[in-house]
């Protein structure tokens, strides 16, 4: 289960994407990487955060771990830039935050930085499976930590679901966009991985993820469904996903194999 803690200090924020995310103390002494849910991509960013990073680290690659992080409209009151206040009151609540991972450096093949095969093809897999357009040579979104790889920022994962009522056609999509994945080039075991991945995912798996997605942040979805059926709906998107794998697999291979 995701923790929860309290934001003490808003520290700095992070201006590079459009999501105005920013390093946050909280209770517990540490620093995290909050997104808020008052930024302009609404609620269903933080979904796709918490749902694609748990689903990661579900198939064994490192994320940050992901906690819920309490901010309390008083935050903002010492806050003097407009957009950070704004952002803040509109965030107050509950929102989502990564572990802050203090002197890590961006992946940046330009800079000689390589990744194993195995872990390569895992990372291409996963991003094909939700549907990650955000893992690019330009804005990788991985992280080197001590020498390791980390992967951040899930919030453009899973775009389908700002289209509830079509999503369940995008289940099958074999994704083409895989083509301009970071890692690809790195990536000659996706077959291995795919098994690997097929293994690990299940509908347990899935249930036990929704099942922590908090109910107020479904509402953004324009469809009658209680929140709790809006999590059944994810977990029989994925579990569709899952079975269609064949599709994606084969268009990332194939878009591997087009590189060597
Ligand atoms: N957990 C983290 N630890 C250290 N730096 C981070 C972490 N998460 C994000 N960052 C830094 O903040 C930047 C913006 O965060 P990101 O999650 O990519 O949001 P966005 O691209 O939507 O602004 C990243 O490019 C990275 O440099
Ligand atoms: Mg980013």
């Amino acid at each position: 289960m995701l923790r929860t803690v309290q934001a003490t200090r808003y520290v700095l924020p992070l201006r590079e994407g459009g999501s105005l995310p920013a390093i946050v103390e909280a209770d517990d002494l540490g620093l995290y990487v909050a997104k808020f849910r008052g930024a302009g991509q609404g609620p269903l960013a933080l979904v796709a955060e918490l749902l694609a990073g748990e689903i990661a680290r579900s198939l064994g690659l490192r994320v940050p771990e992901i906690v819920f992080i309490e901010i309390d409209a008083a935050l903002s009151r010492n806050e003097p830039d407009y957009e950070i206040r704004h952002l803040l009151k509109a965030s107050a609540g509950l929102n989502l935050a990564l572990d802050y991972l203090p002197g890590s450096t961006m992946f940046d093949p330009a800079a000689r930085d390589a990744a194993s095969p195995a872990e390569a093809s895992l990372t291409v897999w996963l991003d094909a499976f939700t549907q990650n357009v955000d893992r690019t040579a330009r804005n990788a979104n991985l992280l080197l930590w001590h020498r390791k790889l980390y992967l951040i920022d899930h919030g453009a994962a899973l775009f389908f679901h700002h289209n509830w009522a079509t999503m369940h056609a995008k289940a099958g999509s074999p994704f083409a966009e895989i083509e301009h994945h970071v890692l690809l080039p790195w990536a000659s075991e996706i077959q291995s991985a795919a098994a690997q991945a097929r293994s690990l995912l299940n509908r347990e798996t899935f249930r036990h993820i929704l099942d922590q997605v908090p109910g107020p942040w479904l509402d953004s979805i324009p469809s009658e469904q209680t929140p709790a059926e809006k999590r059944t709906e994810y977990v029989d998107f994925f579990l569709r996903r899952l079975e269609s794998s064949a599709i994606f697999e084969q268009e990332a291979i194939q878009a591997h194999a087009r590189l060597v």
